[in-house]
């Protein structure tokens, strides 16, 4: 699997540190500090639908594909307006494919899973040519009222459209059971039957320190893992595209593998994190700053809730 188009979309209110002391007690200090994030963009007038179909246009623009070539959309996805359809499905439609659609709601390291989907269809023979998209709105899951967790997040969505060819090089995803650490319940239609108490609506619920740990030690653990299995070393990585949650988690697993900063590229200081928007729309903007070359080596990783992990190595 190749990739061979990218793009991203984000929407246009930037919204900086200093704006947030009108709603809480936080600082712009103590958000750069602890987390190295100085703006994000929250969506407004736009939904996501409208950054969802602008990344998907962009990146078959730039692949030179027309969308009824498509075999396949597959999209990371954790919430939105809609419970069904898919919002792949909500795409598939405005940008003019025809081709079947899957949504996966695996958290901030869906984007890699879905990358995964599409490298198994790819290799079975299933599908040529497939969109992966990714559009997240987590400011729209935490709760504006905590100042722990809405200083973290932004919005934003991506899209990578990939063909048969090229070199999948291999992929390494766990899941380990640890759902208390990071949550969101949400309350479903009452029935007549219901007993009180029982179902819960909740904005996410994040023990941070935890999944600060769990990040850096899982990610570090997994890419060093991958880079094995494959027979890289890791100056042998043009780049290592991380989950953009926390300048600091990056930086520890920087640390751990023993690689240059420059192999870690970031956008959480623009965009805060954007669940598993943002590995994606990093690639897109390394691509279309002209920073990754055919052939360079990329490791991709994620983390989130479940707890899970995702990480891939590809040339690009
Ligand atoms: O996609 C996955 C989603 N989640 C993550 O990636 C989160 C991973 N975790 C983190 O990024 C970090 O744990 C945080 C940024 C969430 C927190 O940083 P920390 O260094 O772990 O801080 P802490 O939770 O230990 O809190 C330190 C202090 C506390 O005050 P006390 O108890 O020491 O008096 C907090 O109440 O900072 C306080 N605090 C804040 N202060 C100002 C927490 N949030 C804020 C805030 N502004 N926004």
């Amino acid at each position: 699997m190749k990739i061979i188009g990218t793009g991203s979309a984000l929407p246009k209110k930037v919204v900086t540190n200093d704006m947030l002391t009108e709603f809480y007690d936080t600082s712009d200090e103590w958000i750069q500090a602890r987390t190295g994030i100085v703006t994000r963009r929250i969506m407004t007038d736009e939904s996501l639908l409208d950054l969802a179909i602008t990344a998907a246009q962009r990146a078959l623009e730039a692949s030179g594909l027309k969308a009824e070539e498509l075999d396949y959309i597959l999209c990371s996805n954790v919430n939105n307006n809609y419970v069904f359809p898919s919002l792949s499905s909500m795409v598939q439609g405005k940008i003019g494919a025809t081709c079947p659609c899957m949504d996966i709601r695996n958290a901030c390291a869906g984007f890699v899973y879905v990358m995964d989907l599409a490298d198994m269809y790819i290799k079975t023979g299933r599908a040529k040519r497939i969109l992966l998209l990714t559009a997240e709105e987590p400011t729209r899951f935490c709760s504006w009222k905590q100042r722990e967790t809405s200083v973290l997040f932004g919005d934003g969505a991506a899209a990578a459209v990939v063909e048969e060819g090229g070199e999948y090089l291999g992929a390494r995803v766990t899941t380990i059971c640890n759902t208390e650490v990071l949550y969101q319940r949400r309350r479903l239609e009452p029935t007549p039957f219901e007993v009180e108490g029982v179902y819960i609506d909740q904005p996410m619920v994040m023990q941070g320190r935890e999944v600060f740990r769990m990040a850096v030690t899982n990610c570090s653990k997994e890419i060093s893992t991958l880079l094995e299995d494959t027979g890289y070393k890791i100056e042998d990585v043009k780049f290592f595209l991380l989950h953009q949650a926390n300048m600091r988690i990056i930086k520890g697993i920087e640390q751990y593998l023993g690689g240059k900063p420059e192999q870690f590229p970031t956008t959480v200081q623009k965009y805060g994190n954007t669940s598993s928007a943002s590995m994606a729309i990093l690639l897109d903007e390394l691509v279309r700053e002209n920073r990754i070359e055919r052939d360079d080596l990329l490791v991709m990783s994620g983390f989130g809730a479940g707890f899970t992990t995702g990480s891939c190595m590809l040339k690009y």
